[in-house]
């Protein structure tokens, strides 16, 4: 190998690993899961076994009064289609995707957590004061994209169900 052609190799190689460097923040948790093999589930059965069945989704209140959320995005829509939180409490979500890539955002918040298939991704949520919120897809994610949208409903503390175990709150009962 003559010099020039070396240097070209570095060159090449110096470049490509700049491009990961500068959108090291692309990479994110849930993809980093991904590719250890953590916290890894089947899309194709959500529905029928395991913690994503349709009656665990929504919000659940632990014993302490610690919320969990468990949602599942799809084409085009999130399930549950109104989530139900109380004020001023920590919030841990748990979502995953059913088939495309996602990213769950509530519109007038910087939450903005990505979703892919396979993969459960986790976030800390909190929101100080009561009110609705918008929640939207902005990861394209096919022809329905724009329309992907759902709500997210903030009660004050003292309004939030006291929720037994086994019952998940929503926001018909509201
Ligand atoms: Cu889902 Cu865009």
């Amino acid at each position: 190998m003559n010099w020039r052609k070396l240097r070209i190799f570095l060159l090449t190689v110096l470049a490509l690993a700049l491009i990961p460097a500068t959108r090291y923040y692309q990479i994110d948790a849930p993809l980093l899961g991904y590719l250890k093999g953590a916290r890894a589930v089947d899309p194709l059965s959500l529905h029928l076994a395991g913690e994503f069945v349709e009656n665990n989704l929504g919000t659940e209140q632990g014993a302490d009064g610690s919320v969990t959320v468990r949602m599942i995005a799809q084409q085009y829509l999130f399930v549950p289609h109104c989530i139900l939180v109380p004020a001023g409490v920590p919030v841990h979500l748990r979502i995953t995707s059913a088939d495309a890539v996602h990213s769950l955002a509530f519109n007038g918040t910087d939450y903005n957590v990505k979703v892919l298939p396979g993969t459960i991704s986790e976030a800390q949520l909190q929101f100080a004061n009561p009110g609705e919120f918008k929640t939207v897809c902005r990861e394209f994610c096919g022809a329905g994209h724009y329309a992907m949208r759902s709500e997210l409903k903030v009660v004050p503390r003292d309004q939030f169900p006291v929720l037994r175990a086994g019952e998940r709150g929503n926001c018909a009962a509201q």
